[in-house]
């Protein structure tokens, strides 16, 4: 965010008096509140919480009523094509890299995590992404080239797993992740009340 290094983040954020005062509640036992790991720890316990439990969670849990028959036989589908090799676990995907046309090559120019690591291996291997949410999360892939989960769904079954699926079954494993759509707290969402000498917070009411 075009902070040159972290003693500029401390010096920006200890000249606004109601971070100030929020570090001094959230790290009561500190003496100094306001350091640069507490940031992280600040950031990391927001993050912690965007969670967004779906129907999907439910139906885990055991209530079988919880998905349509219509989605469970999506789930079947993305279970028996092969989908879940990767987009697997808590966050139906989001804790692997994998290489992206792995069946059949993929048009791109982008080599991916080679960029990062310069490891041969890794050429044009990507974060395999979550699933959670996705209805909500278009276009899709690392450019946003893909713009419908439909065609998104064609495409994966085809360049990762070398299968040909019919409109029908694309269909459905569409219907089985709109059941991943989560529930967001409201309250967690809400607009902080800023103190009255409190920044001018971009996006605030003006
Ligand atoms: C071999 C691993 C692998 C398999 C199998 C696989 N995917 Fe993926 N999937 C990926 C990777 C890697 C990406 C991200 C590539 C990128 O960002 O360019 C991805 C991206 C996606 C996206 C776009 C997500 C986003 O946020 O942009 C969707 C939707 C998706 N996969 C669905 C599926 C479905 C449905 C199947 C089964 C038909 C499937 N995938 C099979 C590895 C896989």
């Amino acid at each position: 965010m075009g902070m040159p290094d972290p003693d500029y983040v401390l010096r920006v954020l200890k000249s606004i008096p109601g971070y100030v005062e929020a570090f001094k509640a959230a790290f009561p036992d500190e003496e100094e509140p306001l350091t640069y790991v507490n940031v992280g720890n600040a950031i990391g316990a927001f993050e912690r919480k965007l969670m967004t439990p779906s129907r999907f969670d439910d139906f885990l849990k055991g209530d079988e009523e919880a998905l349509t028959t219509a989605e469970k036989h999506g789930l079947n589908l993305f279970m028996t094509t092969g989908c879940t090799t990767c987009h697997n676990g808590m966050g139906v995907g989001g804790h692997l890299y994998q290489k992206l046309g792995l069946a059949k090559e993929w048009p791109t120019e982008d080599l991916g995590r080679y960029e990062a690591t310069k490891n041969e291996f890794d050429k044009y291997f990507f974060k395999v992404p979550s699933l959670r949410n996705i209805t909500e999360t278009g276009p899709y892939l690392h450019d946003g080239s893909v713009e419908s989960l439909e065609e998104m769904t064609a495409k994966m079954a085809e360049y990762q797993l070398g299968r040909e699926l019919s409109d029908e079954d694309v269909k459905s494993i569409v219907t089985f992740m709109g059941s991943l759509k989560g529930r967001i707290d409201e309250e967690f969402i809400a607009k902080p009340e800023l103190p009255a000498d409190g920044p001018d917070t971009p996006g605030a009411d003006s």
